[in-house]
C-alpha cells in the first residue's frame, strides 16, 4: 500500500501539470457525470445504462474498441445513433474529460 502511494505520486503530479489543478480526479468526475450509465463499476449495468445500450468496459475488446482522442471527442461532442441521443455533448472542462476517460480505463480487466 505504501509502495502503491509512492508510485502514484508523480503520477498525479504530473497529470496536475499537465491539466490543470482543478481537474485530476478522473474518479470523482466519473462517479458525478458518467456512472450514471456506465456503472461505478464500467459494466453499464444501470437502468439508464441498459437503456441505451452502455457496454462493458470491463471488457477489453470493448476498450480496444476506441482511441483515448476518440473517447474525449464522442463525451465532449456527445453521441448518437439514427436519431437518438446516447450521451449528450458534455458540459465538463477539457481536462475534467481527459481524466474521466483515463478512469474509465481503469476498468479493463
Ligand atoms: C446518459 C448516459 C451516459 C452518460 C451520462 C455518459 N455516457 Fe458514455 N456512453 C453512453 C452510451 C449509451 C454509449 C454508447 C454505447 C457504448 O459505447 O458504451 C456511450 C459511449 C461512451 C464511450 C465510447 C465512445 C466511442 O467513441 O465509442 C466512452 C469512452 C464513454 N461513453 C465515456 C463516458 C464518460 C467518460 C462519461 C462521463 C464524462 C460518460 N460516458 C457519460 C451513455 C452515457
Amino acid at each position: 500500500m505504501k509502495k502503491l502511494a509512492l508510485l502514484a505520486l508523480p503520477a498525479a503530479f504530473a497529470l496536475a501539470l499537465t491539466t490543470n489543478a482543478f481537474a485530476a480526479d478522473g474518479k470523482a468526475v466519473y462517479a458525478d457525470n458518467c456512472a450514471k450509465c456506465h456503472g461505478d463499476d464500467g459494466k453499464g449495468a444501470t437502468k439508464m445504462g441498459q437503456k441505451l445500450g452502455a457496454k462493458d468496459y470491463t471488457d477489453a475488446a470493448v476498450q480496444a474498441a476506441f482511441t483515448d482522442d476518440q473517447a474525449f471527442k464522442s463525451v465532449k461532442e456527445g453521441m448518437k445513433k439514427d436519431d437518438k441521443t446516447l450521451m449528450k455533448p458534455s458540459e465538463l472542462s477539457d481536462g475534467d474529460i481527459k481524466a474521466s476517460v483515463t478512469y474509465l480505463r481503469t476498468f479493463k480487466k
